[in-house]
């Protein structure tokens, strides 16, 4: 098929080149050239395992092509994945500036039957917005043409994108009960058919549905992790082990093991921004939502975990002291630094007056901007802060190891070389990497998240 993608940001990205792999005829629409440069000279913008390679593969092949020309892109997919993004706005609610503007450009160009696809995280109700964008600008240009839109929320996790494209857990498309949207759901079926394993794989239901089911899915996740956290907290102040208890529940498959980590909460693009729009959603219409109210200021507070149980350690000022950080991105496997744990963990330290090393396989980059634009007005906390290069290099003359990322290479390390480099056997986790008994064993004074027995 013959496959536009509006936007080549994360989702963009991943949906053009997977639709690629598999035989599509797919253009990459982006109006950033720089962007567009960086993927023709063979450059991939983002960290994402496996999605260089699809990409250099179809691009070889011809079928992958990465353009700024609207007219043309525009002109080429029978169907248009509009996936730019939708950043919060000032109240928690999703900016569609970006989809509408995607909407205009397609209703200003197309020129025959399309299928206009929300891959972008949207609002329920956007769908409705970009088929009246559409029709606006074909009405201005005197045309009658039929379109439709569909929703097809992205259920990718950041890490493992391409792989959870590849082989989903299911397709979720939402489609309006008219004969074009019944032309674009039989469309939409086929297009996904390869990705089917076993089973037909796609839930096909109405639009306002689908755009929910985004929301509620990831509001749900964040809830079960709030949940977790928040129990890890009681743990520790009874005595229990918090890993004991997730296990001693998730056996119930009803309750299932996954999303059940306790941790220094949840952070990346998808959660907080999704849990904010779903709360503003229900303000919109007169509702509070009191569980994802909870959510979310459970989630802020364990993200302060760390710097407190580092100050009940070693006192308030923390002038002098010097700690070094292993993980900095908010989860493993991406170098993305958005609403990472760290930067509240980090930024606390140093505004205290502590100096800090800190270590990522990936995240370093990414790290320098994030903490440049937080610490922006406080250079002499910034001043404090140094990148390294290799985890070891963080350990020598810190006064504790803070754990923040659980990236594979943290999980079994030297931890003789760790004693020896630190300047005491301190390790505050906030990812239970490790278990709180041998830790003991080897003679560490171990703080966790809900496994202070
Ligand atoms: C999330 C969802 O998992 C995807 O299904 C969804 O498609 C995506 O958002 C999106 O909306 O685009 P992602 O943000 O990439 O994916 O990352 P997750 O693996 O879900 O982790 C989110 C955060 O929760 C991380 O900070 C992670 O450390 C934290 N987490 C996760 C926990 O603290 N405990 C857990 O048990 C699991």
């Amino acid at each position: 098929m013959k496959i536009t993608i509006v936007g080549t940001g994360y989702v963009g990205l991943v949906t053009g080149a997977c639709l690629a792999e598999i035989g599509n005829d797919v253009f990459c629409l982006d109006v950033d050239p720089r962007k567009i440069d960086v993927l023709n000279s063979g450059g991939v913008p983002i960290h994402e395992p496996g999605l260089k390679e699809i990409i250099d593969r179809s691009r070889a092949a011809g079928r992958l092509t990465f353009s700024t020309d609207v007219v043309a892109s525009i002109a080429h997919g029978d169907v248009q994945f509009i996936a730019v993004g939708t950043p919060p706005s000032e109240d928690g609610s999703a900016d569609l500036n970006y989809v509408l503007a995607a909407a205009r450009d397609i209703g200003r160009h197309m020129n025959g039957f399309k299928i206009i696809v929300d891959k972008s995280t949207v609002p329920v109700g956007t769908a409705q917005h970009v088929r009246d964008t559409i029709s606006q600008e074909l009405g201005r240009r005197g045309m009658r043409q039929e379109f439709s839109v569909v929703s097809n929320p992205e259920f990718l996790k950041e890490g493992a994108a391409v792989d959870d494209f590849m082989r989903p857990d299911r397709i979720v498309i939402g489609s309006d009960s008219d004969e074009a949207g019944q032309r674009a759901r039989d469309m939409m079926k086929r297009l996904y058919a390869p990705f089917n394993r076993n089973h037909d794989r796609t839930l096909h239901m109405d639009v306002r549905s689908a755009e929910f089911t985004k929301y509620a899915a990831n509001a749900m996740l964040a809830t079960r992790i709030s949940f977790m956290n928040e129990l890890a907290n009681l743990a520790d102040s009874v005595g229990a082990d918090i890993e004991a208890v997730r296990r001693g529940i998730g056996s119930d498959p009803r309750i299932g093991y996954d999303f059940l980590y306790a941790g220094a909460g949840y952070g990346g693009s998808c959660f907080p921004k999704d849990v904010r729009a779903l709360i503003q959603t229900g303000a919109e219409y007169g509702r509070t939502l009191r569980i994802l109210d909870a959510v979310e200021a459970v989630n802020d507070a364990q993200k302060q975990v760390l710097i407190e149980k580092i100050t009940h350690r070693f006192g308030e000022d923390l002038t002098g002291r010097s700690f070094a950080v292993w993980g900095l991105a908010f989860k493993p496997n991406t170098d993305d630094m958005r609403e990472a744990p760290s930067r509240t963990l980090i930024a606390a330290l140093l505004q205290r007056g502590a100096s800090v090393k800190a270590y990522d396989p990936v995240a370093i980059d990414a790290a320098r901007g994030a903490f440049a634009l937080d610490l922006k007005d406080d250079p002499a906390a910034h001043s404090r802060l140094a990148f390294v290069k290799n985890q070891h290099d963080a350990l020598p003359g810190a006064d504790a190891l803070l754990i923040v990322t659980e990236w594979k290479a943290f999980k079994s390390p030297d931890f003789t070389a760790l004693k020896v480099a630190l300047n005491a056997p301190i390790v505050f986790d906030g990812r239970n990497l490790y278990e709180p008994a041998v830790m003991a064993d080897l003679g560490f004074e171990y703080h966790t998240i809900g496994r202070s027995l």
